[in-house]
């Protein structure tokens, strides 16, 4: 810390990383600011010098994620003293940043910030009390309030099931199923039972993306689905690394309505009986059995992107299942390749497509450039092939945050 008074001071892991944050601060606070490490504010804080403070700049990036817990306590224990925080954030993890703000932080700016962006929200700060959670980053912290309450508990079976479904060609909702299965399976000190079913039954390609053949088993017992118990299921799974089991599509294109919903239930229950996550690729038309999946799916991600296409397909499905009255309360919006927290003009499209869908988004997926199809293509799962592709990072972390919410152990807010 340097000369007093100090009205402002940065909180970060170093500072340096902030190059820009310095700079802002120097022309907003002059002399008057100074810095902390996150190790060392809580003491600070309890020193009676922390009185004068007004300000916190919290600085945090991707690397300061395994720390949340003590940055929470630096937010509660500021608002506590009234001094605002204002929360600067350099590619934060979603669930990060909503939790920060959850905890008191009453503004928000990406990292690089915009021109004068600190400046103006001091500005904000300053005036007349204000409710927590800065106004223009309403879409980012709805989302993922609504991400965590949409997450119901376990269904009756034990089994938790996800559906994801493109709802356009190539959205990438197969590379989301396929990893986020394997991320499942392969939590760090647990051992999930983990179920994937394809269930493209005409171009499903799971199997492709995991290098597995198609069995002809497959085919058969989609055709005789009344002989269908766990022994016949059983035979017809294929496992990858031992860790990740999967029911692939057939080698013959069938007609995507083969399975009236009844039997489609039966081949559902079947394999949630055996596992404790379920996940289901979903071809991307709606089929007789959209709804069967729907109704017995915990959580189903509809998957998009940022484009005309999506976001009309997207208005038409929100509409169809409002109209035939289905429950609309488990889609959990995937927004794929979705643009980075320093685009600023792609985020505020982001936020335009969710306003004007009245939807919003549970997960941004980054894109994880020619890495991703290129382990699709080599049948291996992100995090065996690129395990720093921050698309996989991304996957990692949602498959964490569901497993937790799932289990009952979960994260505050949830
Ligand atoms: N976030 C991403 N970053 C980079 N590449 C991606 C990303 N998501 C998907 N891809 C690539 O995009 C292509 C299409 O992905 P995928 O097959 O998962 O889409 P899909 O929605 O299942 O398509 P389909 O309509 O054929 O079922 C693949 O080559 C995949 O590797
Ligand atoms: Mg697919």
């Amino acid at each position: 810390m340097q000369g007093a008074p100090i009205l402002a001071c940065t909180v970060s892991r170093d500072v340096q990383n902030f190059e820009i944050l310095i700079d802002e601060m120097e022309a907003e606070f002059k002399d008057g600011w100074g810095d902390l490490r996150i190790s060392d504010t809580l003491s600070f804080l309890d020193q009676p010098d922390a009185a004068l403070l007004k300000v916190i700049a919290l600085a945090l990036d991707i690397e300061d994620e395994p720390d949340i817990e003590t940055i929470l306590s630096i937010v509660h224990k500021a608002t506590d003293l009234s001094i605002a925080v204002l929360l600067i954030a350099d590619e934060l993890d979603p669930l990060i940043l909503h939790q920060v703000l959850q905890a008191g932080a009453r503004e928000f700016l990406p990292y690089p910030m915009p021109e004068a962006g600190l400046s103006e929200a001091v500005e904000r700060l300053s005036k007349a009390d204000r409710p927590p959670l800065a106004a223009a980053n309403a879409v980012d912290t709805t989302q993922n309030a609504a991400t965590e309450a949409s997450l119901p508990s376990r269904t009756t079976t034990g089994c938790t099931i996800f559906a994801i479904q493109g709802l356009a060609g190539g959205v990438g909702a197969t590379n989301l199923a396929v990893n986020l299965a394997w991320e499942l399976a392969t939590l760090k000190g647990e051992t999930p039972r983990v179920g994937l079913l394809d269930m493209d039954q005409q171009f499903g390609s799971v199997a492709t993306y995991l290098d597995l053949p198609r069995k002809d088993l497959i085919f058969e017992l989609m055709s005789d689905i009344e002989t269908l118990d766990e022994d016949v299921f059983r035979q017809a799974l294929q496992t990858v690394d031992g860790k990740l089991s999967v029911f692939t599509s057939p080698t013959e294109i069938l007609p995507l309505d083969l399975l009236p919903p009844e039997e489609m239930e039966k081949l559902i229950n079947t394999a949630a009986g055996m596992f404790d996550y379920l996940v289901i690729d979903m071809p991307s038309a709606l089929v007789n059995w959209t709804e069967t999946a729907l109704r017995m799916s915990d959580v189903f991600f509809p998957v998009i992107e940022l484009d005309l296409r999506s976001a009309q397909n997207a208005l038409r499905f929100v509409r169809t299942l409002r109209f035939e009255d289905l429950p609309v309360e488990k889609l959990r919006f995937v927004l794929n390749r979705a643009p980075k927290m320093t685009d600023l003009s792609g985020k505020s499209r982001v936020k335009r497509m969710a306003e004007s869908l009245d939807i919003s988004f549970g997960e941004k997926l980054p894109d994880g450039g020619k890495a991703v199809a290129e382990s699709n293509d080599h049948g291996s799962p992100l995090a065996l092939r690129s395990s720093k592709n921050p698309l996989r990072k991304e996957i990692a972390k949602l498959a964490k945050s569901l497993h937790e919410i799932s289990a009952g152990s979960a994260v505050a807010g949830g």
